[in-house]
This record gives C-alpha cells, structure tokens and sequence, in this order.
C-alpha cells in the first residue's frame, strides 16, 4: 500500500490576512513532496481565502457545531466549512476540550455532523500529565476513542485520529519515540476493535512540540501516519521542513 503521511498545521487563532503569503509558500512546497498530503486549518476568517488560493494542500476547519444551523451565535456548522471551501475539520482538541469543556459525546456529534456536510473529520485525543504519572493514558486515550468517534459504515475512511499529549503541546516537551509507539499500537488496537479491517487503515497522526528537529523521529515512530503542528506551523520554513522529514518517510 502507498503510505503518505499526513501533515496538517493547526493555527489556532492565530493569522490575519497577511498571514495568506505564508499559506501560499505553504503551497507551494506542497506541490514540490507529493508523497505527502500536507493539510492547513487556519482560523475561519482566513479559510476561504486560503482555499481559493491553495492548488495542492487541502484547508479546514478547528471546529464547527454539531447541528447544521440554527440560533448558535458565535458558532460555525460543519456546511459552512465546507462552503467556504473547507475540506476536513479538526474536532476534540484538548484546547477546545479543557477551554470549552467540550465532552466525548459533543465532539462525537460535531464528527457527525461534519462527516454528513461532507468533510473528513480529525479527532483529537490524549491525557494530561498527572493522567500518565497515574498509569492512566491508554485508558484515557481508549475511552475518548470510545465516545468521540462516530460509528457506521464507510465512516472509518473519512476519519483520522490525532494523538496529542496534553503536556507535550506548545511545551517543548515530547514524549519518548517508544511511549509514542506503545500509545499508537494501543489506539490501532482499539481502532481494529472498533472498526474491524477498516480501522487498520485510518491514520494515526502524532502531535505535540513537533519541529523540524525532531519530525523525523517521531514519524518513524510505530503507526504513526503524519503529525499535527501547532507552533511550527505559522512559519513556512519551518512547516515544510517537517514536510520534508515526513518525505523521506513516504515512498516519494
Ligand atoms: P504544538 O501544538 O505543535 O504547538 O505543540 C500542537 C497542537 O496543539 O495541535
């Protein structure tokens, strides 16, 4: 099977429109690894423009509303997204689930709700550091899994999941490549629980302080299909240098 990893810059809230030219070089050295999907999901304002603008990554979302539309002020539905241009949308970030005290079963139904509007649905799982000083972040892990992820046929294709220790994003700190690998084989298992053959094939991305220093580690890892970026995803340089590592990882 041809392996492209996937990797996808999560902004945050952070971009204005100046910020498109760096999308657009962001683009551009898509175009030059075609090995890998490379996926940018700025804030909302920006992602029209930038999907105007891109021809080889894909643009989406860090949210959206679980139901299609209604009095939600302040709150963007998954056929937005996707009239905007959008293709996937990132969904249970820890952020949004420690800022928003966002739920399993909330961020199963945006998955839904995103999956009938059309997108592909990233969803974010992983466990705080007293969690894993307490011997406790494979099961954590596994019970996000169990109420995050949406079920039913065809669903296990349009899904990926992303791994992101709580105390490793925006820290600097990273875990082992083997703690990387025990946890990535535990979410295939369950995957494989959950899905049968079709959750051997769903991408497991690493995220978390992921740079250009150490891209190339942590996607040789065991089961990991690509990376999710925060920080080092608002410069092009340093994206598409974690492009590159993820290059020599696929069969380009
Ligand atoms: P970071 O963020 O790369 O800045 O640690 C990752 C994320 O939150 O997705």
């Amino acid at each position: 099977m041809t392996y492209r990893p996937l990797i996808v810059g999560n902004w945050k809230m952070n971009g204005t429109r100046a910020m498109l030219a760096e999308a657009r070089a962001i683009d551009r050295g898509a175009a030059r690894h075609p090995g890998v999907r490379v996926a940018v999901a700025p804030p909302f304002t920006l992602i029209q423009s930038m999907a105007e603008n891109a021809e080889t990554m894909t643009v989406g979302g860090q949210d959206c509303h679980a139901a299609a539309g209604g009095a939600y002020t302040g709150d963007v539905a998954a056929a937005m997204l996707a009239d905007a241009g959008g293709t996937f949308v990132i969904l249970g970030h820890s952020e949004r689930r420690a800022m928003h005290a966002e739920t399993n079963e909330q961020v199963r139904a945006k998955a839904e709700a995103a999956l009938t509007a059309g997108l592909e649905v990233i969803i974010c799982v992983g466990e705080t550091e007293a969690q894993r000083d307490a011997g406790e972040a494979e099961a954590v892990v596994c019970a996000q899994l169990d109420g995050s992820l949406p079920g039913g046929e065809g669903v296990a294709a349009r899904i990926t999941v992303a791994y992101e220790p709580v105390w490793a994003i925006g820290t600097g700190r990273v875990p082992s490549v083997a703690d990387v690998g025990t946890m990535h084989r535990a979410i295939r298992a369950r995957l494989v629980q959950m899905f049968g053959a079709e959750g051997a094939g769903i991408s497991i991305l690493y995220g978390g302080s992921v740079n250009a220093a150490n891209a190339s580690e942590l996607l040789a890892a065991e089961e990991v299909g690509g990376a999710l970026i925060g920080g080092a995803s608002l410069q092009a340089e340093s994206f598409l240098a974690i492009v590159l590592a993820a290059s020599g990882a696929s069969d380009e």
